[in-house]
């Protein structure tokens, strides 16, 4: 087992080695209660999860934990958000890319002929290169610009996984068939990876946003999605803070569908498609 756990508040968190006593009753009761099917993810997996939120409770061992979750009815959302923590795909809403590809892409590189994508909390990859083909397609359509993504999170695993650049098919599934045989090739075991033109547009790089130092300076539009989960209310302003810094002139905060901005940050951003969670710099 890993002594090593990684939680977005406290990156990295040494616990101590526990034994599995109570750990099938557990994943059993889990998957009852939150209704999800655990037995697609590796035991390891699993296990991590479930000591960042035994770490955060202060449970010494699986039956405690259990114990907890019996009694503590506000623990059931955290689990899952634990359990889903690295979750993403392709296209994720697709009204949001749909509208930041054919409107905020073609007035920013139609205007400068050049853009500049931080997706801040990039997971597996799916978000930076959902931005690479939504680009990809521009340029198809004979517009001309210098393109630069960077993509960033904490966990180093998951940035593995995404530099490999190989995708379930249900990662795809917002995908056009047309945008799938562009951009991925099939490979052996039935999997999809992304072709070069789109990969090479989209650099990988450790960084934690609660250190509250941008990854640089003046891009056109900055991406933090569904990232602040276990961030506090403080954290969540710092990150408003942040994202304002990074941003040049007019640029783009795209935030996830749940997320909200607090009322003591929210004059650092205009409305832009409020709706759709996406301000611009004020
Ligand atoms: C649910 S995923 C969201 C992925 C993508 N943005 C999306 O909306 O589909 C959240 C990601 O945020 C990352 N994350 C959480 N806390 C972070 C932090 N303090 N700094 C950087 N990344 C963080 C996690 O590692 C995880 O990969």
């Amino acid at each position: 087992m890993d002594k090593k756990i990684t939680t977005p508040v406290f990156p990295q968190i040494n616990v101590p080695q526990v034994s599995d006593k109570g750990l099938p009753e557990l994943i059993q009761d889990v998957q009852k209660r939150l209704n999800i099917q655990l037995t697609n993810y590796k035991q390891d997996y699993i296990k991590r999860r479930l000591l960042s939120r035994m770490n955060s409770t202060r449970s010494k061992d699986f039956v405690e934990y259990h114990q907890y979750l019996k009694t503590h009815p506000e623990e059931e959302e955290k689990l899952r958000n634990a359990l889903t923590i690295n979750v993403t795909k392709f296209l994720r809403d697709p009204d949001v890319f749909n509208l930041i590809g054919k409107e905020i892409f073609n007035s920013i590189v139609t205007a400068k002929r050049s853009i500049k994508i931080w997706s801040a909390g990039c997971s597996s990859g799916e978000e930076p290169y959902t931005y690479a083909i939504l680009l990809h397609e521009l340029s198809k359509a004979g517009i001309n610009y210098n393109g630069a993504i960077i993509a960033t999170d904490i966990d180093e695993e998951i940035l593995k996984k995404a530099r490999t650049g190989i995708y379930e098919k249900n990662a795809l599934e917002n995908l056009s068939e047309n945008q799938i045989s562009r951009h991925f090739e099939k490979t052996e075991d039935g999997k999809f990876k992304i072709r070069d033109h789109i990969k090479n547009m989209v650099r990988f790089q450790s960084h934690d946003l609660m250190k509250g130092v941008p990854i640089g300076r003046m891009f056109d539009v900055v991406s933090c999605r569904n990232v602040t989960i276990y961030f506090n209310e403080q954290q969540k302003k710092d990150l408003v803070k942040l994202v304002s810094e990074s941003l040049g002139k007019d640029g783009f905060y795209i935030m996830g569908m749940s997320e909200y901005m607090s009322k003591d940050v929210e004059a650092l951003f205009k409305p832009y498609k409020p709706m759709l969670k996406i301000f611009q710099k004020a």
